[in-house]
């Protein structure tokens, strides 16, 4: 009986996210998916929002928790007994910074560790970021985001 966090900021949601929760599902008894905030990037949709449209997205999967988190992540980690941090990794580019954060999680978590899961290959290009530029710009999101998001996003970043 192993419970994982699965932490980012889901800026919104992407498919890359959603692989990595049901193959990270499938692996733990226990998933918490924790919207986050990165001091480094000021997000586009609100902590509700990004919150609301992972519940939707992970609604068949039933050990799969979505929560909100303000402090560190080790911190609640700790608290909810998650003994595992789970990050996706799509390139080299992703593992300077990736391994940084994990090192300093251990740092101030040493019961805690980091797993790095390699994301499938078709969705090695995807991100938050290249999402939003591409809908902005009035570009095609579908197979990018989850269906169920998909015109909410759409809504939100053509506003
Ligand atoms: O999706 P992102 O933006 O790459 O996720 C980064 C995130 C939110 C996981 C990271 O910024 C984080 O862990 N924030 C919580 C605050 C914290 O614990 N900071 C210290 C990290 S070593």
């Amino acid at each position: 009986m192993t419970t994982a966090i699965y932490p980012g900021s889901f800026d919104p949601v992407t498919m890359g996210h959603l692989d990595i929760i049901r193959r990270s599902a499938r692996i733990f008894s226990h998933v918490y998916v924790a919207v986050a905030q990165n001091p480094h990037k000021k997000p586009d949709f609100s902590l509700e929002q990004r919150r609301d449209y992972l519940l939707k997205v992970t609604r068949d999967l039933d050990n799969v928790e979505v929560i909100t988190i303000d402090g560190l992540l080790v911190e609640a980690a700790q608290k909810r007994n998650a003994r595992i941090i789970i990050k996706g990794l799509r390139a080299m580019t992703d593992f300077e910074y990736e391994f940084q954060m994990a090192l300093m999680n251990k740092k101030l978590g040493n019961d805690v560790e980091t797993l790095f899961m390699a994301t499938s290959t078709k969705y090695s290009f995807l991100s938050s970021s290249l999402v939003k530029e591409v809908a902005r710009l009035g570009g095609c999101i579908d197979g990018l985001v989850p269906e169920e998001v998909r015109e909410d996003i759409l809504a939100q970043l053509r506003r």
